[in-house]
């Protein structure tokens, strides 16, 4: 396994392990009696499904930058991780993208039923936000404060919601390169950035440093999206684990649509250098984060 692999695998391990820990019965005991234990089982399935958590990599990656050793971002990993599965388990709803698939299992609503899967969801949402809330990783509430704020705009109007809104508004309509560049970088784009920035805060960051963190995190939004769309094209549903070819069929705004496979190919690489080159200021301590932008031109899942 390289580096990379080492470092994504443990960092999987951390965060499905406190996932799990976090949504265990135990927690939800007091003052007001258990979870619905149909609800606790749709988080769970919503979570515990084998997800990549690239995000909490790149807030655990940055902030190693900054030697932040990784036990103290698993609380904000894990928040991270409940917001972008609440935003899959909606997005897969019939309202939204209406898929069957999702990590090679069935989506939440198909698994339960519809209202469970926004349920589960909602409470993803919410719990993210009371974790971060807690002192556990980091006593200064100022810092707390900080972090929360990051998500709560990354995941909003101007971020990932207001990004599903427009992808769904666009479906089916021509759309300028740069319209559909800005639909990407608020529905993926946001949370990815907000990871980077996230490790960033808990680094302490300096301006400067945030700035160049914060131009990476962009980029890297940016090439992951359209990695996905290259992907949706190219490969097929056992590889991604969810149902392929489904972006051309609902007509969506992408730039596999209006350029073609090759030339996004292209564009990648080029999205991919640039985000590696906004890492100058760092020397080698961002060769990780290098890593984790080339993986996310080259993943086939
Ligand atoms: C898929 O994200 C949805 C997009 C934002 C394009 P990931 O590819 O990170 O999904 P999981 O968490 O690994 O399943
Ligand atoms: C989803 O984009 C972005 C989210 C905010 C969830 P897609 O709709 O392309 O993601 P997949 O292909 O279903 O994972
Ligand atoms: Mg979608
Ligand atoms: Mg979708
Ligand atoms: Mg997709």
């Amino acid at each position: 396994m390289s580096n990379f692999q080492i470092e994504a695998q443990n960092c999987a391990n951390d965060i499905n392990n406190a996932l799990d820990e976090a949504l265990s019965k135990e927690q939800f005991f007091e003052p007001y009696g258990a979870i619905p234990k149909h609800l606790l089982l749709a988080m769970r399935h919503g979570t515990l499904n084998g997800g990549k958590r690239l995000r909490p990599l790149l807030l655990r990656q940055t902030a190693a930058i900054f030697n932040v050793p990784h036990e103290q971002t698993i609380i904000a990993g894990m928040a991270l991780e409940m917001v972008h599965c609440y935003s899959l388990i909606h997005d897969d709803l019939p309202a939204m993208d209406n898929d069957d698939l999702r990590r090679g299992q069935k989506t939440v609503h198909k698994e339960f039923d519809e209202a469970t899967a926004i349920l589960a969801g909602d409470n993803l949402l919410t719990l993210a936000f009371e974790i971060l809330a807690s002192p556990k990783d980091h006593k200064e509430t100022e810092l707390r404060l900080k972090l929360i704020s990051e998500l709560a705009k990354s995941a909003g109007a101007c971020g990932m919601v207001g990004g599903q809104m427009l992808d769904l508004a666009s479906e089916n309509e021509t759309l300028s390169l740069k319209e559909i560049d800005n639909i990407h970088a608020m529905k993926t784009g946001a949370l990815i950035r907000a990871s980077v920035r996230m490790g960033a805060i808990i680094g302490l960051a300096s301006d400067r440093e945030l700035i160049a963190l914060t131009k990476y995190g962009e980029l890297a939004g940016r090439a992951f999206q359209l990695a996905d769309d290259i992907l949706d094209e190219t490969a097929t549903d056992r590889q991604l684990g969810k149902t392929t070819g489904k972006d051309k069929k609902s007509g969506k705004a992408t730039l596999v649509a209006n350029i073609g496979v090759k030339e996004s190919k292209v564009k990648l690489l080029e999205i991919i250098e640039q985000a590696k080159a906004a890492l100058s200021l760092f020397g080698e301590k961002a060769n990780s984060l290098r890593a984790s932008v080339d993986y996310f031109g080259q993943r086939e899942s």
